[in-house]
């Protein structure tokens, strides 16, 4: 620990955070230990199984499971506002091609901000209306970002689809089949909160000054983007691509080892124990691989999964969320670079909910560093430097 200088009595310094409580919740709690994590106090593992993603973002949002006729309304309003403004399109028409999807998305939403006149409206309320409207606008920014990438044009959501399939639909252009949208729908439910993870800290940072909450959720996004977040199922998926085969996974491991690799999806802060999303999406991870013909990825994984935790299990690294869930969106027909915004449409829920509840009894962050530098020190002209 750096040497305090500057501070009264003593100070506890966390590299990254570790461990530091910034705030209570009731949103959503994850148990490292034991590698479980509840949303509301339901089990994670039931919403996956039972659930599905409208009814889970309500559960986040309204803190209750709605009742049939709060859940047919709440769906209505998603469908209301998957329209977004023609100029956050023609915002995104502007991009280069080669702009990373999550840095059109991130401007994507920031645009979409623009358009909204009572987005400077910060109260509980205002936010929690705007938050379904994200909920239900991130997959309408995210799937034209998928399109005009491509030289596409955006498909218009259809309203006679729920929020995972018709995602897909405005992804793919074609409606996809049960199987694939379920698990969409599977995968939403499993992204959706997290605790204080970096991209919804960062949410509660920024809503935290009274900004508003486009530019809250804006930042999110752009923290989501990391390899060491969101971006890490991205590298996930073209490791195991480049092993190519299972017999080529125990060197790669190895060598990986030798040089120190940290290997991508892999590894939590806060989970010691297996990452319980992963033990779903694994699962439903062979399945897919297996009906599209392509189980050789999924078989891959499977080697790596049994090696990397051979070597660092006794070290609590296991599979994270981002393990499996690339070879899933792969499966779907997705394109590598679209796995993140596909995480920030399920996490914009968890990043409402939190900043709004961190909104209803606010006080501004303000960490502070321990200053390691010279105290003193002249100031020289510059004709003598
Ligand atoms: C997500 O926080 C959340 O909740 C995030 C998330 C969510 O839902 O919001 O769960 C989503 O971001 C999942 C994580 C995706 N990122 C990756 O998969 C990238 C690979 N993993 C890591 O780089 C790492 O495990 C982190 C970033 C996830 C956690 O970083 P920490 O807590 O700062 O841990 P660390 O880097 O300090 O590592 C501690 C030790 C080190 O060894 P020592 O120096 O103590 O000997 O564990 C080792 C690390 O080398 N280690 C790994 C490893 N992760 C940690 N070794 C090999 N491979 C890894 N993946």
């Amino acid at each position: 620990m750096a040497e305090q200088k500057q501070f009264v009595g003593k100070v506890e310094y966390a590299k990254g955070l570790e461990g530091v409580i910034s705030n209570e919740s009731t949103i959503g709690y994850v148990d490292g230990a034991k590698g479980w994590l509840i949303y509301r106090g339901i089990n994670i593992m039931d919403l996956a199984e039972y659930s599905n993603y409208e009814e889970t973002a309500y559960l986040l949002l309204f803190a209750k499971l709605p009742t049939k006729q709060e859940l047919v309304d709440f769906k209505k309003k998603l469908v209301e506002y998957r329209e977004v403004p023609k100029g956050v399109i023609e915002v995104l028409r502007q991009l280069p091609n080669e702009t990373h999807p999550m840095a059109a998305l991130r401007t994507g939403i920031s645009a979409l901000g623009t358009f909204d006149t009572k987005a400077e409206q910060v109260t509980v309320e205002n936010c929690t209306e705007i938050g379904v409207k994200l909920v239900a606008q991130m997959a309408t920014v995210a799937g034209a970002v998928a399109r005009l990438r491509k030289g596409q044009e955006p498909v218009a959501p259809d309203p006679s689809l729920d929020h995972a399939t018709n995602f897909l639909y405005m992804c793919n252009g074609e409606k996809p089949d049960d199987l694939s949208a379920k698990l969409m729908d599977v995968s939403l439910i499993l992204h959706a909160d997290h605790g204080n993870n970096a991209s919804t800290f960062t949410c509660l940072l920024v809503i935290s000054s009274l900004a508003d909450i486009y530019s809250s959720v804006t930042a999110g996004i752009g923290s989501l983007k990391g390899p060491l977040h969101g971006g890490a199922n991205e590298v996930a998926l073209q490791d195991i691509m480049s092993i190519g085969s299972v017999d080529k996974v125990d060197d790669w491991v190895k060598d990986a080892i030798a040089k120190k690799k940290k290997f991508m999806g892999f590894g939590h802060r806060v989970y010691k124990a297996y990452d319980p999303r992963a033990r779903v999406l694994g699962k439903y991870s062979m399945e897919i691989t297996e009906k599209k013909g392509i189980k050789h990825l999924y078989d891959i994984a499977a080697r790596v999964e049994e090696k990397v935790i051979e070597a660092y299990g006794e070290r609590g690294i296991f599979p994270n969320v981002d393990f499996y869930s690339g070879t899933i969106y792969h499966a779907l027909g997705i394109e590598t670079e679209m796995f993140t915004p596909i995480f920030a449409v399920s996490r914009v829920v968890g990043w409402v909910a939190r900043a709004i509840e961190y909104l209803a009894d606010n006080r501004i962050f303000r960490p502070r560093a321990v200053y390691v530098g010279v105290m003193e020190a002249p100031y020289l002209p510059i004709d003598k430097r």
